[in-house]
């Protein structure tokens, strides 16, 4: 279905959706029959106490996981069943992450973390613009070894952004 002249249609849509980790006496039901529409320009936020299944949930939607059961579609994009390269390719066009651990690279420096991005993105902002926007523009050239844990989620966030 094309979204295209339907401009209240959802564009990320999200059908039964379950993940179970693990099998018998061990398993656990980290997702269990989530449905959820979510429009352009929606701004949401996702509360639940720790181990509800917030990451679980997120690494599905920005195509680092998949779900068990149920289905996600992003646009024309049926995530659920997408071979890797369509997964690679919807995280580099339409997915900004920032990780709960940042996974930023440690011998690379901020700039370089945050450029990393710009060499396969289509169409990224300037990294001096992101670096500004976080406010880590004198930090630069220092490692993310060099920085506090708030620095260092900033250092996501410009990535994500650009
Ligand atoms: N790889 C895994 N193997 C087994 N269980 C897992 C795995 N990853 C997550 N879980 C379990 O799934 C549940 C949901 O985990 P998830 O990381 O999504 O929680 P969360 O809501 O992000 O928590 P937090 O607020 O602590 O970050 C938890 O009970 C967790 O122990
Ligand atoms: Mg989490």
């Amino acid at each position: 279905m094309s979204t295209a002249q339907q401009p209240d249609a959802p564009v990320l849509r999200i059908r039964s959706l379950s993940k179970t980790y693990g099998s018998g006496e061990t398993a656990v039901y980290a997702l269990r029959d989530v449905d959820l529409d979510v429009r352009a320009g929606e701004f949401l936020v996702l509360l639940g106490a720790s181990g509800s299944g917030k990451s679980t949930l997120l690494n599905i939607l920005g195509g680092l996981d998949r779900p068990s059961t149920g289905e996600v579609e992003f646009l024309d994009h049926r995530l659920t069943d997408a071979p890797d390269e369509e997964l690679t390719r919807y995280r580099r066009e339409h997915v900004g992450f920032v990780f709960q651990f940042y996974n930023l690279i440690p011998s690379l420096t901020v700039r370089e973390n945050v450029a990393l991005v710009t060499d396969i993105a289509s169409n990224p902002m300037p990294v001096d613009e992101a670096l500004a926007l976080v406010a880590l523009t004198p930090r630069q050239d220092h490692f993310p070894s060099q920085l506090s844990g708030g620095e260092q989620q900033r250092v996501a966030i410009a990535r994500a952004i650009v």
